[in-house]
């Protein structure tokens, strides 16, 4: 984790500032990341919020998030703008990259509201790289889409009180060559339309902003052990892998708790996990060689983890 300067606040669109942190001590390069990394930023109100990389990857003087105020915000996004001031230093982990590009024939990007921050530096590489693309980008007026100029005319944009909502994201998809790659940003019920839409789960990259809700810890679930650094522990039915490590004096870093984050992930050395985070894709999951701590659990009675 590193400290870093929050230099500028720019307005970016209703509701949607751009934040730009630099070193302190005055102008250091910056690790390099690529399209789709994030940064988990440690809030001075405690939280720990993660923000997609908007800015050039060129640029290693500054990182640049955008952070749109949500009405169901749990205190992350007020607190950015309400209370941050130029000047302040934040805490930062990361560049982390959970929805790397791939190589792939052709390309989809769908990207909803604030979704377009780690769409646009792809957009912006795939075009750099004379890639076959195309953006749909979908927000509920145009004045609250950031980046919504600028882009040529690979990009569709759907302003839901010109065009109607919801988009029809069958036909968007539809449209699409067949071998096309889909990145997908936005909010759940773009997401899970996207997914309806596409018969081929392996073509579809997502990143979430939350956990689609669903009942966490039942009768069903049976205890397992988790065996690392010599030593072993018991993980109950309700109870995470995080959870119990905690509370038996070890730590483990995390962020979201929620499985969309990745901060978590840890390697399995043994045994088989039951995924339930929102990351891994299917390949990923079928190999098994690592896992994220705060929501998944074990297929077999043990574990062992690379701690
Ligand atoms: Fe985010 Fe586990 S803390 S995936």
């Amino acid at each position: 984790m590193v400290a870093l300067r929050l230099h500028q606040i720019t307005w970016l669109a209703e509701g949607v500032v751009r934040l730009e942190l630099t070193d302190p001590r005055g102008g250091a390069a910056l690790p390099s990341w690529e399209p789709g990394a994030h940064l988990s930023l440690h809030l001075p109100n405690g939280q720990i919020r993660e923000y997609s990389l908007c800015g050039d990857p060129a640029d290693g003087r500054a990182y640049a998030v955008a952070v749109q105020r949500d009405e169901r915000s749990r205190g992350g996004s007020a607190h950015v703008h309400e209370r941050l001031r130029v000047g302040d230093l934040i805490e930062v982990d990361g560049p982390k990259n959970n929805f790397a590009l791939v190589d792939a024939p052709s390309y989809l990007l769908v990207a909803g509201g604030i979704g377009i921050t780690p769409i646009k530096t792809m957009a912006e590489a795939l075009e750099a790289a004379g890639k076959d693309w195309r953006l749909f980008y979908c927000g509920r007026s145009r004045d609250r889409m950031a980046f919504a100029d600028g882009f040529g005319d690979r990009v569709t944009l759907h302003c839901d009180d010109e065009a109607g909502s919801p988009p029809d994201l069958a036909a968007v998809i539809a449209r699409a060559p067949a071998d096309a790659l889909v990145y997908c940003c936005g909010p759940e019920p773009l997401i899970q339309a996207v997914e309806r839409a596409l018969d081929d789960p392996a073509r579809l990259r997502v990143e979430r902003f939350r956990a689609p809700e669903q009942p966490r810890g039942s009768a069903a679930e049976a205890p397992f052990t988790v065996v690392c650094r010599d030593r072993r522990f018991t993980v109950e039915p309700g109870k995470s892998i995080l959870e119990t490590l905690r509370a038996n004096g070890l730590d483990a870093p995390s962020s979201c708790e929620e499985g969309i984050c990745g901060t978590c992930e840890t390697r399995v050395l043994g045994g088989e996990p039951d995924h339930r985070d929102f990351l891994l894709t299917d390949a990923e999951k079928a190999a098994g060689t690592s896992m994220m701590l705060c929501v998944s659990r074990a297929r077999t009675p043990e574990l062992v983890l690379d701690l």
